[in-house]
């Protein structure tokens, strides 16, 4: 087995975005009954749309694939532009034919986040389990929404995020007082447990959580640092990103 993280940086954000969905697609070709675990923010957005210019000229068959996001804000509904549920489908899911019914994201307005958590847990194990999730990382070394403190056994829950994912994210927002303050995330245990893992980060912003990641102690301080505890993961980042570490990389 290679070593993981296995690690990979590339020039500029658009390389990290061809190379990965180069990935997911290839994970697609050799099953076209995947289990994707997906993310949000603005990272991913350039994967998407390379994902769906490649779906276009070869019809690449997403009917059968089955997606599952790491998270939500609580009290935004699926039609809210801000809501997670609303960016999947502005920025994939009406791109690539894929059944609404093979999607899910957990339920931001849920009135009980502890059976909501309970069900996509669930739902994770029906579906057999994630076969490739692709994640992103915050400025302070979250994956999904587990924040700093979270322990390596977190499952899916309801989170308070914490003040600089909240200034991160405002920027999304009209203003920081409308930004969320809580969330529905996948734990870290359910992140770890998928077959494949790939992190992307681009920019400098990044490049401290990607040392803290790589380079710090293996615990709840930089909830990040855990992948290095997975048998399956490939950070993929630009130079930028990998700036204080660029060594460690292919
Ligand atoms: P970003 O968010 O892609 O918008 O920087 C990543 C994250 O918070 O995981």
């Amino acid at each position: 087995m290679r070593r993981s993280p296995y690690k990979i940086c590339l020039k500029k954000q658009i390389d990290v975005a061809k190379f990965t969905s180069d990935i997911i697609t290839q994970q697609l070709s050799k099953n076209k009954n995947s289990v994707l675990g997906l993310a949000t923010g603005s990272t991913p957005e350039q994967t998407y749309r390379e994902l769906v210019k490649r779906h276009l000229p070869h019809q690449k068959d997403w009917s059968h694939v089955r997606t599952i996001n790491l998270d939500e804000y609580v009290g935004l509904d699926k039609n809210n532009p801000q809501s997670y549920h609303y960016y999947m489908h502005f920025h994939l899911f009406n791109h690539v034919g894929l059944p609404e019914c093979n999607t899910f994201l957990p339920d931001g307005t849920s009135s009980d986040p502890i059976s909501e958590g309970q069900a996509y847990e669930q739902r994770i194990i029906d579906l057999g389990g994630i076969d490739l999730w692709l994640i992103g990382i915050g400025s302070n070394g979250h994956i999904a929404f587990n924040e700093p403190g979270s322990s390596r056994d977190s499952r899916t829950r309801l989170v308070n995020l914490s003040d600089q994912t909240i200034i991160d994210n405002s920027r999304f927002f009209e203003k920081k007082t409308t930004v969320p303050t809580q969330a529905i995330t996948v734990g870290i245990a359910t992140i770890m447990e998928a077959k494949r893992i790939i992190l992307i980060a681009t920019g400098k912003k990044k490049s401290k959580a990607i040392y803290a990641a790589l380079k710090g102690p293996v615990g709840p301080d930089c909830p990040a640092s855990f992948l290095r505890e997975h048998p399956n993961c490939t950070f993929v980042v630009d130079e930028a990103a990998a700036i204080l570490c660029r060594n460690n990389f292919v």
